[in-house]
């Protein structure tokens, strides 16, 4: 049986399958229908330091092969988190990977701190795909000075002992940019990818079928995007783990992105159609690991860079 086992910077997981943020909660819902402590991890939805109530409804599209979704990060804000949220998945032994979000880099900061010295945390996701209130709204992770200012900041007033991963958005021009600005702030690495932007027009209102108009595209349709982002990452960045996400939903999916250099991979979507995918996507990786003579995963981790002798530099 291949070892499963895997490194995300300092932490080391059991396997490398977890949820994604913003598709499991804080994994109680999941519990009922597997283990939540037999995954790599669980990705909590992205915290800010207050309660927040999201966007307007709907908030929710199906599209082909995907969905589009305008939550607006819902949610109970970090005191309701360490309350409760927090200390249920440490009870249930799940090792914990808390997503954390804000509008400046103060709230990041803040976050970062009030999560210091928390033996229940073991790694820090930032999701920079927010707005930048003192930039226009601009979002973070489409700016490189601006991601690298919010890693940097974060990484400093972050337990040191706790990875930080930086995680981007895949709607920029070249996403190598804004990885190597977070990986010189300090990144312990980087999950890749965030949803895309899109929108949806209900033909016959004729108005936009999302409340907040625009909204994340996630699911099997953005996959061939986030294997892309992984690769190019992992080929310039070679030592720097990454987390892949986008589109999972079996074993054969998560071992495109661990070939393309991913070191773990989240299931996000698959959940809403089968909320056992995290577990089924695991047990299905292990075999086909076994199936293709890999004693463990780490030997996996970048192999079809290996296919490639030089870097394809034509446009498709
Ligand atoms: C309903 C929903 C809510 C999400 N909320 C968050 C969030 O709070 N923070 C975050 O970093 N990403 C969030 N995401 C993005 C996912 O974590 C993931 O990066 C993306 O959906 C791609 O993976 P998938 O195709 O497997 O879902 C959300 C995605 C969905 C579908």
């Amino acid at each position: 049986m291949a070892n499963l086992t895997t490194r995300l910077g300092s932490l080391t997981l059991p396997n490398p399958v977890l949820t994604a943020s913003g598709c499991a909660a804080s994994g109680q819902e999941l519990h009922q229908f597997f283990d939540v402590a037999t995954l790599g991890a669980v990705v909590t939805k992205s915290i800010m330091t207050r309660p927040r109530s999201g966007r307007p409804t709907p908030r929710m599209a199906e599209t082909p092969s995907g969905m589009l979704n305008s939550i607006g990060l819902q949610g109970p804000g970090i005191d309701a988190f360490l309350e409760k949220d927090l200390p249920w998945l440490s009870e249930h032994g799940a090792r914990v990977v808390v997503s954390i979000a804000g509008g400046h880099t103060d709230e990041y900061v803040a976050l970062a701190r009030r999560l210091y010295d928390n033996p229940a945390v073991s790694m820090i996701e930032v999701n920079i795909s927010c707005p930048n209130v003192e930039s226009r709204g601009q979002v973070f992770a489409c700016d490189p000075a601006a991601s690298g200012r919010v890693i940097g900041a974060v990484r400093r007033a972050a337990d040191p002992k706790v990875p930080v991963f930086a995680k981007l958005s895949p709607d920029v021009t070249d996403i190598t940019v804004i990885a190597r600005a977070c990986a010189e702030a300090g990144a312990d690495g980087l999950s890749l990818i965030n949803t895309l932007l899109g929108m949806a027009i209900d033909t016959d209102t004729l108005a936009p079928v999302l409340g907040g108009v625009t909204g994340g595209l996630s699911g099997p349709a953005i996959r061939p995007v986030a294997v892309r982002c992984v690769w190019q990452v992992h080929q310039v960045l070679p030592h720097l783990p990454i987390l892949g996400m986008g589109g999972i939903r079996s074993g054969l999916d998560a071992l495109q992105f661990i070939a393309a250099g991913a070191s773990a991979v989240s299931v996000g979507t698959a959940v809403f159609g089968d909320p056992t995918a995290p577990a089924r996507v695991l047990a299905e990786l292990e075999q086909a690991l076994d199936e293709r003579g890999f004693a463990s995963v780490a030997d996996a981790v970048g192999i079809a860079h290996k296919s490639v002798a030089e870097p394809v530099k034509e446009p498709a």
